[in-house]
């Protein structure tokens, strides 16, 4: 059978993610000398593991078809892709948020048009514009989606804020906080029930360290 093999978001989420698995005991020195390779080997002497780096959507992808059987990505992606996975922790890091966002000083709710808001995250704006019965044309940017606001291409962005500095860069501002994101651990459905002997003991390992973690 092959090792338990654990999806992790490429990027920001990394460094935290290599540092939970090393307080777990595992020595994460093939990821940390990774060059340029993607799927790499992680012990804790006793257990083998595969830690495969990809984009945080593909990480959603490969977890939801069992290719993988845990996965560590944010909030954002799993709300903007949805899938059936369980997601069993908050793994505390990578915290940040859903904001709209305006040119400083623009009153986003004064007068009748249709608004037009730029997004990376569609199906995320698409739901907070529902909830909101507002109706609102969306431009999805793959990008840097500050630019389009100031470019002129819509009126306002939704896209994720972590210390704000970006949007006040760049003449934006926050006119609401729409949702709170942070890393979360997610399991293939097959793969808890048929290799839980694995996969649940490695859960309680990190949730005993996120209790050890948590602020008294
Ligand atoms: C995100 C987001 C903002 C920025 C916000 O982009 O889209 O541009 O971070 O962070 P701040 O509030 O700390 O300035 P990211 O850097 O992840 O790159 P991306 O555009 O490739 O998603």
């Amino acid at each position: 059978m092959r090792p338990i093999r654990i999806a992790l978001t490429k990027g920001r989420l990394e460094t935290d993610s290599i540092a939970l698995f090393q307080k777990l005991g595992y020595d994460c020195s093939a990821v940390l000398n990774k060059g340029r390779r993607l799927i790499l080997p992680i012990s804790d002497g006793t257990h083998e593991m595969e830690v495969v780096l990809a984009k945080a959507a593909d990480v959603v992808t490969y977890v939801e078809n069992g290719v993988c059987d845990i996965g560590v990505v944010g909030k954002d992606t799993i709300m903007e892709m949805g899938g059936t996975f369980y997601e069993v922790a908050d793994l505390g890091f990578g915290r940040c948020r859903f904001a709209l966002a305006v040119p400083k000083g623009k009153d986003f709710y004064s007068g009748y048009h249709t608004r037009r808001i730029a997004s990376k995250y569609v199906n995320v704006t698409r739901s907070v514009f529902e909830a909101k019965n507002m109706d609102v044309n969306i431009v999805k940017i793959e990008g840097s989606v500050e630019l389009a606001p100031i470019l002129g291409l819509s009126d306002a962005i939704v896209d994720i804020v972590q210390t704000g500095l970006t949007l006040r860069e760049n003449g934006l501002e926050v006119v609401e906080d729409l949702a709170d994101i942070s890393a979360r651990l997610i399991v293939n459905i097959a793969s808890l029930k048929l290799r839980k002997s694995e996969i649940d003991p490695f859960i309680t390992q990190i949730e005993n360290i996120l209790k050890e973690e948590e602020p008294t």
